[in-house]
């Protein structure tokens, strides 16, 4: 897609010009491991290149020439393969010309970073071509973070100047039809591979454009992946494939970067499969294995201000297309309404995200979501609507050393006088932190042998299997930890 990106899949080229003994110079470029990223049990498997301010002279200095002596139009034309080629052996005879001495890797190195100057998008290639990275951030030409394992290091790159790192998001936005400027300084946009990019730049962004990446996970992490990871016990992820398959109508509550995507993504995996299923979003993220999906995503506005498409927009139109399910990857505004309707109007199974700390708090935004969205209805009602639709809440949290936690899975039940009542069937209780920073906590069972979704379970018949998952947890509960 960004056409080859690593470092080791090319015919090394020989041909590299021998150094000089006078006085040569060296490329600089020296191998750092970011350790601060590492806990003891995961050694650090980060490895950044660093490169010295030499490296950076070296490079700006070839790049110059380089841009001089090449059209850069007719490079573009040509295919990555040949315009790499181009570039290769124009750089070898500038380093030739320049007597730099560089070994054949340090050249390699110095000849992709060029390449991705000019054909791709820079310094971010290598960390795109990345699967470990979650996300990466880059504030100002000299600052890259990135996020691994949950923890935000530096990323050990930096661009040549802010007028790069503009160029370069440029580059980015323009896929989709944008453009980012002094007279549109925020941008939404995607990148080939389905990442998702946040482009604000000066003057709002004060120290120089701030570029955000989600990185689209190619293989998103599965209900066992996350039991592995100590985000959830086995008996919860039962208990969620169970709510999963009996089309409950579920809202998964977390922060940002918390798992609620991830958790999303798991929970459809035990759809039926001959279930018909929407799906809308801002940016595609779900990864739906079922034969039978539709999915939707949002329009923002073109440069004129027109042809913007909603959330709201998508979900009403949802309801004539004959979903069995409707899933809403996040929702963020009126179109709670949408979803609440469409939960509460046959279209059981329903799913969605949003923003929200606890599963209380989950319920108080939906309805200053559905308020704000200009629905003159009494809190009451919306209160009672909230509960006629939405059967579960699963909370997810980034907690505070990086580890994502299933902290609860909440049963909404009913309404005592204009309150929401809401019953937990399992908690994750923080109970410290060892001395690394690591916290400490446990997964319990509120020990609720009869939830309030039994009858659906049973309907479809997985009523044993609920009473079986929940036995277990609850016998899980009692021992001390
Ligand atoms: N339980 C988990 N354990 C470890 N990493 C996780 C877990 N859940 C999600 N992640 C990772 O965290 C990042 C953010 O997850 P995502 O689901 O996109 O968050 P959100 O939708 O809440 O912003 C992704 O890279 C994802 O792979
Ligand atoms: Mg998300």
């Amino acid at each position: 897609m960004f056409g080859k990106r690593g470092f080791g899949n090319k015919g090394a080229s020989p041909s590299a010009p021998a150094a000089k003994p006078a006085a040569p110079r060296t490329g600089g470029i020296k191998q750092a491991t970011t350790e601060k990223a590492a806990t003891p049990e995961e050694p650090p498997k980060v490895v950044a290149r660093e490169r010295t301010e030499e490296y950076y002279d070296i490079k700006s200095e070839i790049f110059n020439v380089l841009i001089d002596a090449i059209d850069l139009t007719q490079l573009t034309q040509l295919d990555q393969e040949s315009a790499r080629e181009e570039i290769r052996e124009i750089v070898n005879d500038i380093i030739a010309m320049k007597e730099v001495a560089l070994s054949i890797a340090e050249q390699e190195e110095l000849l992709e970073d060029i390449c991705n100057d000019v054909l791709g998008y820079g310094p971010l290639e290598p960390l795109l071509a990345r699967d470990d990275i979650a996300d990466i951030m880059v504030n100002g030409a000299n600052q890259c973070f990135i996020e691994v394992n949950g923890k935000i290091i530096d990323a050990g790159i930096r661009f040549r100047d802010n007028a790069q790192l503009l160029n370069i998001c440029q580059r980015i936005v323009s896929r989709v039809g944008r453009r980012v400027d002094e007279a549109s300084p925020i941008c939404d946009a995607r990148l080939p591979d389905g990442s998702r990019v946040n482009v604000i730049a000066p003057p709002l962004a004060i120290d120089g454009p701030a570029l955000t990446i989600r990185k689209f996970k190619k293989d998103r992490l599965k209900l066992d992946d996350l039991v592995n990871f100590g985000s959830i016990t086995p008996e919860g992820a039962e208990i969620l494939k169970i709510i999963g398959r009996v089309r409950c109508n579920v809202l998964i509550s977390g922060g940002t970067g918390s798992g609620k995507t991830t958790l999303l993504n798991c929970l459809t995996a035990y759809i039926d499969g001959h279930e018909r299923i929407i799906t809308c979003e801002d940016a595609a993220e779900l990864q739906l294995q079922q034969p039978h999906v539709v999915r939707l995503e949002t329009r923002p506005p073109n440069l004129e201000g027109e042809g913007e498409v909603t959330m709201r927009d998508l979900g009403k139109n949802c309801l004539r297309m004959r979903p069995d399910r409707i899933i809403v990857g996040e929702v963020r505004g009126p179109e709670a309404f949408d979803l609440l309707q469409a939960m509460n109007t046959g279209h059981d199974g329903s799913m969605g995200t949003l923003h929200a700390n606890s599963p209380r708090e989950a319920i108080s935004r939906l309805e200053s979501m559905i308020t704000m969205g200009g629905f003159s209805l009494p809190t009451k009602t919306i209160r009672e609507m909230i509960v006629g639709s939405v059967d579960i809440i699963v909370q997810a949290s980034r907690l505070r050393d990086g580890s994502r936690k299933i902290t609860h899975i909440t049963e909404v039940i009913g309404m005592e006088g204009e309150v929401v009542i809401t019953q937990d069937l399992f908690v994750y209780e923080v109970l410290g932190e060892d001395e690394n920073g690591k916290v400490l906590g446990r997964h319990r069972s509120t020990g609720i042998a009869k939830p309030h979704f039994w009858d659906r379970a049973r309907y479809y018949g997985e009523e044993v299997r609920l009473a079986e998952a929940l036995e277990k947890a609850a016998a899980k509960a009692e021992e001390v930890v």
